[in-house]
């Protein structure tokens, strides 16, 4: 079902430039939700956490952390491309409200604004609101001249943009940055880009970020750092079900690991039982065998033509992408017809 914006709580927070305000519109899914997709992932024979729930506020800081990794070369890459190619890329999302998926620190959109200083509207989407509001808070103290509009929601849900002047009667761009598309299964990754579609509406686009298939020898290492940051993100979604959900895990009984599926094409991101043990939840006992893995993440990687037969499947039509010259990453900008 659609969610509508009219019907929400939504704060004003001040910056503390006294010169912007940013709204915050709060459709975090309820902790019921939280609780049934944990269960639900922990009871199947091949027991799986959703990838959206490592972003508590630690999970988030944590995530920040891998970003300045230097086996991480994901984040780097993607700035590079979007600053060699910033007036260009600029060029498509002329006279737009822009809209960010995922949008995390909202770092990577300061080199696109920077680029279009004239951009009126840009609305942030993030499922982790503390560090959503932080970011945006931020966000608004740089660019005071910038409507900020900041959405705390799943983007697997159906959305409408909030009913208010700034963001109505204009093209609307999607930006996807991080790879983060490469989180959702092939099927769900047509899902949220038929989703995004209608959100963004006929004559939009969406730039979108996606790491490209290569070496193991890179792959791996960028999801299993030497200094075991990637290891303590994957790990901190245990402490947040303890503290949220009132579970027993154990993390010293948890082992981190990350392996290619060449076949696969994807990084598989998994947490180890290093013993038989019982985990409870919820009234509900959960057993792991030793050696059980629990699946934390996967990260899809396309080829460019893999990745716009993808969109193509979702109505996007592919019209530019920027590739850095060691060729690990890709951006694509799609287009949504226009009708
Ligand atoms: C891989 S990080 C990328 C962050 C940032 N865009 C970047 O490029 O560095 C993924 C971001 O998407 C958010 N996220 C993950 N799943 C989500 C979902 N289902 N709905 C909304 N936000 C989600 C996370 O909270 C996080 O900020």
């Amino acid at each position: 079902m659609t969610t509508s914006m009219t019907t929400l709580v939504t704060t004003s927070m001040t910056t503390s430039s006294c010169q912007s305000t940013v709204q915050l519109y709060d459709l975090h899914p309820p902790l019921d939700d939280f609780r049934s997709e944990v269960l639900r992932g922990l009871m199947q024979p091949a027991k799986s956490i959703s990838p959206k729930f490592l972003y508590d506020k630690q999970g988030a800081e944590l995530f920040d952390e891998i970003c300045e990794l230097e086996e991480y070369y994901l984040t780097r890459t993607e700035l590079s491309i979007l600053q060699a190619y910033a007036p260009e890329i600029a060029a498509y999302l002329q006279e737009a409200v822009l809209v960010e998926f995922g949008s995390g620190s909202s770092q990577k959109v300061r080199i696109l604004l920077d680029a279009m200083p004239d951009l009126l509207a840009y609305v942030a989407l993030d499922i982790s609101r503390q560090h959503l509001q932080e970011s945006c808070e931020n966000l608004a103290i740089a660019y005071p001249h910038l409507k900020t509009v900041a959405i705390c929601a799943d983007y697997m849900q159906p959305l409408e943009l909030p009913n208010i002047p700034a963001l109505q009667q204009r093209r609307r761009v999607g930006f996807f940055p991080g790879s983060t598309i490469g989180n959702l299964e092939p099927a769900e990754a047509v899902q949220f880009l038929k989703q995004a579609a209608i959100l963004l509406g006929a004559g939009g686009g969406l730039l979108i970020g996606v790491d490209l298939q290569k070496s193991p020898d890179i792959l791996e290492p960028a999801y299993n750092d030497a200094q075991g940051i990637s290891a303590e993100f994957a790990l901190n979604v245990l402490t947040r079900i303890n503290r949220e959900l009132g579970a027993d895990f154990n993390r010293d009984q948890f082992e981190y690991t990350a392996v290619y599926n060449q076949t696969a094409g994807r990084i598989e991101m998994y947490i180890t039982s290093l013993t038989a043990q019982t985990i409870h939840l919820d009234g509900v006992k959960i057993a792991f065998e030793q050696g059980e893995r629990l699946r934390t993440e996967y990260s899809y990687k396309y080829s460019v033509p893999q990745f716009q037969a993808l969109a193509a499947l979702a109505g996007l039509e592919a019209a530019q992408v920027w590739i850095d010259p060691q060729q690990l990453f890709s951006l694509h900008y799609l287009q949504l017809p226009k009708r």
